[in-house]
């Protein structure tokens, strides 16, 4: 069985979390072991003690296992030199308390952009701090790369805190770090200061040359009309690589930056979309900047289908874990979880589900209720109980997820020797096209935007199953010499310290219309067989 292999799912804590990668896939190891992040975001005012009392319950509600909260450069060193860390200390012991991993977000020199977030002392200094110049003149509320003022005072505060988190939380509470937010500027290619344009007249570095394969040159002769853009993405991934690498020589933490996505099939020009940043046509070049920085995250509030798996085929490379770092909290976005697993991710985290009384629409949705919490803690509730292994199958070998698409229809899922037909809206028993009853009702999910499933290879002919408000029904390819497919065994099961447990067998009305998978938590292990 795959799951027995020289790391245990559950292994001793201490060790420090790190980012693995083997064929091509990718593992968050926390423990020892892959871990799966069962995330969400709070709202960026929401970290502060005062108001975590209205964070714990929405991650319990939701069954999170971890959370993202933003630690600000304005608020651990409001005053030049002097750094506070106590909210900091505040975090680490409540989320121990909960039981909960932390992904802390470095809100620096750039927070979707701006520099909203660094301390007065550098945002009310152009002179020592200076912005983005357009290429008009006009000064931008997005601080300039190219100021190595800039650059240090970043550097010494971000460091300062991975110091501090190496010496406070020796039992590895927080596993992961995202260095800056949505960086990049909007309104330009790129910065066209002074500073700027001597770099930008220089060659392009030799390094970056090498690593796309180029011929020599300048920016415009080596990259033409992207030039401006690439520059910027050059200069931006360099400033956050080099403070990643500063920190990293202190606390080796796996560290990430995440993308404010320009869409993936129209995309407009740059400035329009956060140019610089790590959108999809320069990852390359974030790559070779900035190896420091383990993986980049795509923020997706796209509700569209197209647009939304897209940017999972962007963004899960051999060379990029997928982790969707950031998602819409309404409820549509919750089914894509499935989609996201499927395509081997390390984690999924809907933001700003905390009961601070914020919702986002259009991004998200229009009210924290009830049902947004319900959407997403029906995920987590089902993969909690087996994201390590979860996470070690996917890490190890083959793992396929859909989600219900924009206009319902089913899915075929290539398994190998056998297919899977993932469909939506139907009932658990019998089949849509049973005319020689009458009319009947269409389940009122039929028409919801919910549902999809997980599959997993456990061996040649078997699988562990599972999903919500979905119907898997398996197939096969070639039949040979057999008369068809038949169940050798459908297993209910959970868990326990890595081991299969079997609560009980599916046959008769629970496999005759496919596997009907409902809002309850409910996971299988399938052996297909031929007669
Ligand atoms: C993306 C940003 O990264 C978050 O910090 C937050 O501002 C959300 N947008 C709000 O939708």
């Amino acid at each position: 069985m795959l799951l027995a292999t020289a790391y245990s799912t559950r292994a001793a804590a201490g060790d420090l979390p790190a980012l693995v990668s083997k064929n091509g896939r990718h593992a968050l190891m926390v423990d020892g072991a892959p871990y799966l992040m069962l995330c969400t975001q709070v709202n960026n005012s929401s970290a502060w003690p005062a108001v975590l009392p209205k964070v714990w319950p929405a991650v319990e509600q939701l069954r999170a296992n971890t959370l993202q909260v933003p630690i600000a450069w304005e608020q651990i060193e409001a005053t030049e030199g002097q750094f506070d860390f106590s909210f900091l200390d505040t975090l680490l012991s409540q989320a121990r308390d909960h039981k909960v991993r932390l992904v802390l977000l470095w809100f620096g020199t750039w927070k979707n952009n701006g520099p909203n977030y660094t301390p007065a002392w550098v945002k009310l200094d152009n002179q020592r701090f200076p912005r983005v110049l357009t290429a008009k003149g006009e000064m931008l509320n997005s601080l300039s790369p190219h100021a190595a003022t800039t650059l240090a005072a970043d550097r010494k505060a971000f460091t300062a805190l991975m110091r501090h988190l190496a010496q406070a939380d020796a039992t590895h509470t927080v596993i992961l770090v995202q260095v800056e937010n949505e960086s990049g500027t909007y309104g330009t290619a790129r910065d066209y200061s002074p500073a700027a344009e001597k770099v930008f007249q220089s060659p392009v570095p030799a390094s970056l040359v090498k690593a796309l394969g180029k011929s020599k040159g300048s920016w415009s002769q080596v990259f033409g009309k992207d030039a401006d853009e690439f520059f910027h993405a050059w200069s931006i991934a360099s400033y956050i690589g080099e403070i990643a690498a500063a920190a990293k020589a202190d606390y080796p933490l796996p560290m990430y930056v995440n993308a404010a996505l320009r869409d993936p099939i129209s995309p407009g020009p740059p400035g329009s979309y956060a140019s610089g940043g790590p959108t999809d046509n320069v990852i390359d070049i974030w790559k070779a900047a900035a190896p420091a920085v383990d993986f980049i995250v795509p923020d997706i509030y796209d509700r569209r289908f197209d647009r939304y798996t897209r940017y999972l085929e962007l963004y899960g490379r051999p060379d990029n874990a997928l982790f969707v770092g950031e998602t819409g909290n309404d409820i549509p976005f919750a089914r894509y979880f499935f989609a996201v697993l499927g395509a081997h991710a390390i984690g999924f985290s809907p933001f700003g589900l905390d009961f601070t009384g914020y919702s986002n629409y259009p991004l998200g949705a229009k009210a924290v209720d009830a049902d947004v919490m319900e959407a997403f803690a029906a995920n987590y509730r089902l993969l909690a109980p087996i994201a390590r292994e979860w996470a070690k199958l996917s890490f190890e070998g083959e793992v396929w997820g859909a989600s219900k698409p924009d206009d319902g229809k089913s899915q075929l899922l290539d398994l190998g020797r056998w297919t899977a037909t993932v469909s939506y809206g139907e009932w658990q028993f019998g089949m849509p096209d049973w005319t020689w009853l009458g009319p009947f009702d269409k389940p009122a999910a039929a028409t919801e935007k919910k549902g999809g499933a997980l599959i997993a290879r456990l061996g040649p002919d078997e699988f562990l199953v599972t999903g919500l408000s979905t119907r898997v029904t398996f197939g096969i390819k070639d039949k040979g010499a057999a008369h068809g497919l038949i169940f050798d065994r459908v297993e209910e099961g959970h868990y326990e310290s890595g081991r299969w447990v079997m609560e009980r067998l599916w046959n008769g009305d629970q496999t005759d219309y496919g596997l009907n998978f409902t809002t309850l938590p409910q996971v299988l292990r399938v052996k297909l067989a031929t007669y």
